[in-house]
């Protein structure tokens, strides 16, 4: 099989997939689950293997439907004027969230109840009162996909959730930076392409997804 078919069977099992965006974008490998999946074990895997921000990608109308702004368009500071990147046009970042079921909202334990319950409300967003369900501030960073995802971005966030609809899962996915401990800089894809190796884990490169789904 393909390797999105591949990955398609990976998300739909709860296993993680690891998605290279492009050397000229970010040059990040994220690791990617469906939000249903992520158990606390692998909230431990996405700290310890992947070390980046632990961020829930949603669709966009499952965002809009949950009244979740862009960061950029909401937070009234002068900081978020002018928001320069060097790879892309503007970040995805939505709010940070906690289930109110939570404590403090930053264990294992914890973000996984955060992020199956958003696999879930993701599911049934016309079912969801989420400001009954989830606080903000918290610690799981929301990703909020672009209007017409792929046409317009193609960024982690827009891959995670294309996999994922094309997958006919609910558009929820965690995704988390693959970085590097020995120096300090993003996990290359060849090593990135190594542990997926290890692990039997599915790996792609953005353009294998634009090419299926873009
Ligand atoms: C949040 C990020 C990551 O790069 C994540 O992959 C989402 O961003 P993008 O859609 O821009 O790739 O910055 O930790
Ligand atoms: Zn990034
Ligand atoms: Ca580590
Ligand atoms: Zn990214």
């Amino acid at each position: 099989t393909d390797t999105v078919d591949r990955a398609f069977e990976s998300l739909d099992a709860g296993d993680p997939v690891l998605v290279h965006d492009a050397a000229d974008r970010e040059g990040e490998t994220d690791l990617i689950y469906h939000a249903d999946a992520v158990s606390p074990e692998a909230v431990a895997r996405l700290r310890n293997d992947a070390g980046g921000l632990v961020c829930v990608a949603l669709g966009h109308e499952v965002a809009e439907s949950f009244e979740l702004p862009f960061y950029t368009e909401e937070v009234d500071h002068p900081a978020t004027g002018s928001h320069d990147l060097g790879y892309d046009e503007r970040s995805s970042f939505s709010l940070t969230v906690n289930h109110r079921d939570t404590y403090t909202g930053i264990t294992d334990n914890d973000r996984s109840r955060t992020i199956r319950a958003l696999g879930s409300a993701a599911a049934t967003p016309e079912e969801t009162a989420f400001a009954d369900e989830f606080r903000v501030p918290g610690h799981v960073h929301l990703l909020k996909a672009a209007p017409d995802l792929l046409e317009q971005r193609e960024g982690h966030t827009e891959l995670g959730v294309a996999l994922a609809e094309a997958a006919a899962l609910p558009p929820a996915v965690v995704v988390c930076e693959m970085l590097d401990d020995e120096t300090g800089e993003a996990l290359s894809s060849a090593d990135a392409r190594a542990y997926a190796e290890r692990h039997g884990f599915t790996y792609l490169e953005g353009r294998n997804i634009l090419e299926r789904l873009g």
